[in-house]
């Protein structure tokens, strides 16, 4: 029998056994303990697993957007040598089932469509070129309907969404009188299109059924234990018939926190086909049918005294979804908890589109809601004429003025003066500054992002030979899991990281948190602590010493002037199951992470061109946990921000909702030549109410308000406030 220790988290944690570890691990800025795998070839991704009799499956796309499926003509497709089968009897992902999507229950392929580009079958051949061939013969019977696709002329059919990540609809005191009484408002719309996540890795899965019935599906997913459940839901599959295996992911971004279609039609054709199938999306195929972040159309109204005290905060959001479905981007999810202000009103409503399901994606809510208030601030500072650091300061609350409950750690304020302090912060007049043809601003914006805790356990082991071996069905996305679940069991059991082996993603381990929403790391990371302290407790029962009293280092015990190696008390090997669980604590503290992004951009006055010059962020987020990994957390972040600034775009065609640049030549993200070199200070912090580890989030800190920045400096530069992102160079002219 395995020990296990629980926590709930219902009370403050002011003592963490990370705290003056021997080891000092933690919080070092150490290299990836994957990395000599990722760089030579040796990590295995979802679609590079070598399996035996293996056949390639190609998804086929409805060529409409709205209408009735009568048939997938398959005749052309099936008389190609080489060609196994083609599965259309794809029940179980009639929509995208990411998220808890709706489910219809069609047959033979006849189903009605939603939007342009969804996955209706799959070729299975003997190699992936003939399935690709093939799939371009696949016909189709069908009825199309007039899509709704158009968003702009639609605003006025927006419906009140239920509630999902936060209540759509939350108002206090009389925002609309208090914005009428206000000596400076701001009163503005800004706009946000639809984007795409965008991973490096596209969606892969390889399904495998042994002879029981188990299915076993590697795949690249962010969440392996809740990927788990919608496919035992989708194949109707008990616990013990599915396995998920993820051990690497190149990158998710939220576009694989659930299944999605690729996987689920793996499963079923193999099972049709009686071997093992892979399935990977091409680029385009990412694009049309995983999952978008809504676009966004924001009413974001300010009213402030004449000192620049915010008395109104109104954030009115319109976004779009498929019908049917909950999900809405929760763009005011800041706006609840950033500054004071005691009349507010938040709404979401949405637009019931023909464009692809809309979901999480990096910073649901912060990234685009950020980029319409923290420009609407810097709006505000320049008509109190007062600094807009001065102004953020102004109206740093004292606790949450949505929740009137008290922050866990809040340092905005002084992240504000130091990042003033080393970006060497120095306002100037709008459109004063010029170098030749480059126009020269800078700018500033906070970071916010919600911190959360998700369940999650892990199981530690020391063995016999003297190491430890952590496993958890968590991920690694790239953001450094394997590293810090390592630092944090090798400082609580007093072992040099080498000797931490770590394993992940595969739900035959305990089931972890997933990666996602930024609670990745405190949550898999307490898991780890719980077992590790568990360890040390069976540890000091064995050699009869107080768990105060107990140091372990070099693989020893050591209790007064008692010193035993850790090989004698383990015997055969000990194991223990840590769980975290969310509990009061996220009622009775707002908990978030945040930050101070300062830029300076140069505007080309002849082409309108910019370029990001300089960039400094200062962030306090708890713990750091290993100050390498969170940094290049917090650049990737930003490097999102500024692509949402300048230049990421889904297009819909405006007759059928079709994304017009699907793919990363049309779809633009920041490459290195748009990226300064960025300079990154995390501030001390411990938030004793986040979890053991006194950790909190920061995967999606760097990006929320990121991109304000950028229009804060662009206006700082020219003068000109453009509110429709990305701010193309079309705009500025
Ligand atoms: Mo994140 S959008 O929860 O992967």
């Amino acid at each position: 029998m395995t020990d296990t220790k629980t926590l709930q988290l219902d009370a403050a944690m002011p003592h963490s056994l990370l705290e003056g570890a021997p080891q000092g691990l933690t919080g070092k800025p150490l290299d990836r303990v994957d990395g000599p795998l990722k760089v030579s070839g040796r990590a295995t991704y979802a679609a590079e697993y070598a399996i035996d009799d293996l056949a390639y499956g190609v998804l086929v796309s409805a060529p409409f957007a709205k209408g009735r499926l009568n048939a997938v003509i398959a005749d052309d497709a099936l008389a190609v040598p080489g060609v196994i089968d083609v599965v259309v009897d794809l029940d179980s992902f009639a929509r995208n089932p990411q998220q808890g999507g709706e489910e219809k229950a069609p047959t033979q392929g006849v189903r009605d469509i939603d939007y342009f580009g969804e996955h209706v079958a799959v070729v299975v051949a003997e190699s992936f070129e003939i399935a690709r061939d093939a799939a371009h013969l696949v016909r189709f019977d069908y009825v199309e309907g007039l899509p709704d696709a158009g968003f702009d002329d639609r605003l006025d059919e927006a419906e009140t969404p239920s509630d999902s990540q936060m209540p759509a609809h939350q108002e206090a005191g009389d925002p609309d009188a208090a914005l009428d009484a206000a000596e400076h408002t701001v009163d503005a719309v800004w706009t946000t299109p639809s984007q795409n996540s965008a991973a490096m890795e596209p969606h892969a899965s390889i399904a495998t059924w042994d002879a029981e019935g188990r299915l076993t599906l590697y795949s690249s997913l962010q969440m392996p234990s809740s990927d788990k459940k919608q496919l035992m839901d989708a194949l109707d599959l008990k616990d013990d018939q599915v396995r998920i295996v993820a051990r690497y992911i190149g990158g998710g971004f939220g576009s694989k926190l659930g299944i999605s279609t690729e996987g689920i039609a793996a499963a079923i054709a193999a099972r049709a086909v009686e071997r093992p199938v892979k399935v990977v999306m091409a680029r385009q195929q990412v694009f049309d049918a995983t999952v978008r972040r809504s676009n966004t159309y924001q009413r974001l109204a300010l009213g402030a005294d004449a000192s620049g005290k915010l008395t109104t905060v109104i954030h009115e959001n319109i976004v779009s979804n498929l019908p049917g479905e909950d999900f809405f981007e929760p763009v005011g999810i800041a706006t609840q908890f950033l500054y004071a202000g005691e009349n507010r009103r938040i709404t979401h409503d949405t637009v019931q589109m023909n464009w692809l399901l809309a979901g999480s994606m990096r910073a649901p809510g912060e990234a685009v809601g950020m980029l319409a208030l923290e420009c609407a601030m810097d709006e505000l500072a320049e008509k109190v004429g007062v600094d807009p650091v001065e102004l953020r300061k102004l109206n740093d609350p004292e606790k949450d003025p949505t929740q009137d409950v008290p922050f866990s750690t809040r340092n905005l304020s002084h992240c504000l003066d130091e990042g003033a302090k080393a970006f060497g912060w120095a306002p100037t007049a709008p459109a004063s500054r010029r170098e030749g043809d480059w126009l020269i601003g800078t700018g500033m914006a906070a970071s916010t992002r919600s911190n959360m805790t998700m369940e999650s356990s892990a199981r530690v082991t020391l063995t016999p030979a003297g190491g430890a071996v952590v496993e958890t069905d968590m991920t690694d996305i790239g953001t450094g899991t394997y590293t810090i679940l390592a630092q944090i069991a090798g400082d609580l059991l007093g072992l040099p990281i080498e000797q931490v082996e770590v394993k992940l993603g595969d739900t035959d381990l305990p089931p972890g948190a997933g990666s996602g929403g930024s609670w990745g790391a405190g949550s898999a990371g307490s898991s780890v602590y719980l077992a590790a302290e568990k360890l040390r407790e069976n540890i000091c029962t064995a050699i009869d010493c107080e768990p105060t009293g107990l140091t372990l280092k070099d693989g020893h015990a050591i209790a007064g002037n008692n010193r035993v190696p850790l090989s004698e008390i383990v015997g055969e090997g000990m194991s223990a199951v840590g769980t975290i669980k969310p509990g009061q604590n996220d009622e009775t503290h707002t908990q978030a992470s945040y930050g101070a992004h300062f830029c300076e951009v140069r505007v080309n006055a002849v082409s309108g061109e910019v370029r990001v010059s300089r960039w400094h962020s200062t962030f306090a987020a708890g713990r750091i946990l290993n100050e390498k990994t969170a940094r290049s957390q917090c650049i990737g972040g930003i490097v999102f921000g500024i692509g949402a600034a300048l230049s990421e775009e889904l297009v819909h065609d405006p007759r059928d909702g079709r994304v017009v640049n699907n793919d990363l030549a049309e779809y633009h993200v920041p490459v290195n030549a748009d990226v300064p070199m960025m300079d990154i200070q995390f501030l001390p912090e411990r938030d004793e109410w986040a979890n053991p580890l006194q950790a909190k989030g920061i995967g999606e800190l760097g990006i929320s308000g990121a991109g304000a920045a950028v229009a804060n400096a662009i206006y700082n530069a020219t003068g000109v406030r453009v509110r429709d992102y990305p701010i193309t160079l079309d705009k500025l002219l």
